[in-house]
């Protein structure tokens, strides 16, 4: 082949990733720290309000047409991609969508997809992170503030008191230093002293506090109200309302199986680049998917939803983002066991926090092994010291403002964290599935249990997920320019003209990442020395 012709030698490892690659210890820390990934703080905290939000029933619907038709494909795809990445010496998804790509298109659209996946899957492990790694702060924080009876005097305003949380650098900082100081420690370790040991201590221990937990929700009887019930609670999430299944709730649906699959963000790839090559894909993706369903649906939906309809009642529901630090340490005081109860919550996600935010930790450590050959234990200080300048404006925008919006925040979720998820689950699928070709089908197939048949890959990996995707895309995109987020100064921000220019420095770090990542990656690929080993 022409493009072939000068020094490149089929079988000779690519230049940028000359060290051994670390493979999972065992298959349950495998799947124990897959589960951790995907198992978040999505899980236990946006989860119930999303659903809440939504119409309960209404929105299970969607939930689980999106679960099963977008987002278990779609995840098979990202582990059968991550793996054969990883074959290659890769564990970052620029390298791995340019070589699947190139199979089916010219080396040049190859080349910039690879670097658009690349670039995408940077600025959510960079930002998203910057500030996820904040909410887990929260978490601990409040945690400590639980148990040591912080705001148990029912005179204090829960919302006031997580306001002036906020607000308050001391409580800020040590929570936010200590996680971080705890996700260095653990990537130092690596695979299996590292991301596999944490997986082994924090996954039993989040079923153990959400078993006590959700024992507690289910006996809580009726403190306020005799017609507010837990088994109510529970009626709200499954009985099916037709008459209000609508766009808005499918959307949120579709995107909370995006967010709660840790889709679209590479880090699954990443992790199943250290897979073996035979190790089966399919039987362990609807594994782990089942993990996080079981804890999203069944522990998340039993804990959360029930607890605020007996003490709140319907409305308190509605209270969104609040949920877990406003309304539930509102009741929480007023429970029988209270401050047990409260403290296990809030361990309990941290917990699922730290076992998603290290994935991206670990990402970024990957991709400095790979793309600039820094070993692991500089790696992991230097995406420290990332960590702590990226996010230092989510720490000081309420600091500074003395405001409780977090427009910097809102800013970087409504990009990051929710739209180019979508936008890069679209770019895997479509390299992975129309542009990889038949060889999709048989890198899923390799090694596993279950095999996909070839009419089922046909269908719906190649036809239905992908018009999931785009529909999602599309929609959110309508809904987008509908909440006004595609104005210069988004609707949201109307309101608080002193704290415009957050939401311009948050957009200003996005485009500044991405033209930097963009054109490291392009380099990167451009540089890549074989195509693909034992080859050609
Ligand atoms: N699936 C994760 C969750 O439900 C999402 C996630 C994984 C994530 N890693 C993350 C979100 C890091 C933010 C930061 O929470």
């Amino acid at each position: 082949m022409a493009k072939n012709k000068s020094v490149k030698k089929a079988g000779e490892v690519t230049n940028l990733s000359s060290h051994e690659r670390e493979h999972w210890g065992s298959k349950l820390g495998l799947i124990l720290a897959m589960a951790g990934n995907a198992i978040g703080l999505g899980n236990f905290w946006r989860f119930p309000y999303q659903a809440a939000k939504n119409g309960g029933g209404a929105f299970m619907i969607p939930y689980f047409a999106a679960l099963l038709f977008m987002g278990i494909p779609l995840l098979i795809i990202e582990w059968s991609m991550g793996r054969y990445g990883g074959r290659y010496g890769y564990g970052t998804i620029g390298p791995m969508v340019y070589l699947q790509a190139k199979e089916g298109t010219t080396k040049k659209v190859a080349l910039f997809l690879g670097s658009l996946a690349g670039a995408f899957a940077l600025l959510i492990v960079v930002l998203l992170n910057s500030y996820y790694n904040h909410i887990i702060g929260w978490t601990l924080g409040y945690a400590w503030l639980t148990a040591t009876g912080g705001y148990m005097d029912p005179s204090v305003d829960t919302g006031a008191y997580f306001v002036n949380y906020i607000q308050s650098p001391w409580l800020v900082f040590t929570f936010w230093l200590i996680t971080l100081a705890i996700l260095w420690y653990i990537a130092r370790g690596g695979v299996q002293k590292g991301l596999e040991r944490l997986a082994k201590i924090a996954m039993p221990s989040i079923y153990i506090f959400a078993l006590i937990l959700l024992i507690r929700a289910l006996t809580l009887g009726t403190p306020v109200k005799t017609e507010w019930t837990p088994i109510k609670g529970l009626d709200f999430l499954w009985s099916p309302r037709w008459d209000e299944l609508n766009w808005s709730a499918t959307l949120a649906a579709a995107g909370q199986i995006f967010f709660t699959l840790s889709l679209g963000m590479g880090i699954i790839q990443n992790y199943a680049s250290y897979l073996k090559d035979e190790d089966d894909i399919v039987t362990s993706a609807v594994a782990t998917a089942s993990l996080n369903e079981f804890a999203e649906v069944i522990f998340a939906g039993t804990i959360v939803i029930p607890i605020a309809f007996t003490f709140l009642g319907p409305d308190g529901l509605k209270s969104g983002v609040g949920l877990s630090f406003i309304a539930l340490p509102n009741v929480f005081r007023s429970m029988v066991g209270g401050s047990i109860v409260g403290t296990f919550w809030f361990l309990l996600l941290f917990f699922a926090g730290i076992t998603s935010s290290i994935a991206m930790f670990n990402y970024l450590v990957a991709f400095l092994e790979e793309q600039f050959n820094i070993d692991r234990k500089k790696g992991s200080t230097l995406i420290f010291a990332l960590y702590v300048i990226a996010g230092l404006p989510v720490a000081l925008e309420p600091i500074l403002t003395k405001t409780s919006e977090l427009l910097y925040l809102t800013e970087l979720d409504n990009w990051v964290g929710s739209y180019l998820l979508v936008l890069l689950g679209l770019i895997e699928i479509i390299t992975a599935v129309w542009l990889f070709k038949e060889k999709g089908l048989e890198e899923v197939n390799k090694g596993s249990y279950w095999k996909i048949p070839r009419w089922f890959y046909s269908i719906v990996m190649k036809l239905i997920t992908p018009a999931f995707i785009v529909i999602l895309l599309v929609f959110s995109t309508v809904e987008y320019a509908r909440n006004g987020y595609l104005k210069l100064v988004p609707d949201f921000a109307k309101n608080y003209p002193n704290l415009i220019p957050w939401v311009f420095a948050a957009r200003a770090v996005m485009v500044f990442l991405f033209v930097l990542c963009f054109i490291t990656i392009y380099n990167a690929l451009k540089n890549m020395q074989v195509d693909r080993a034992g080859e050609k």
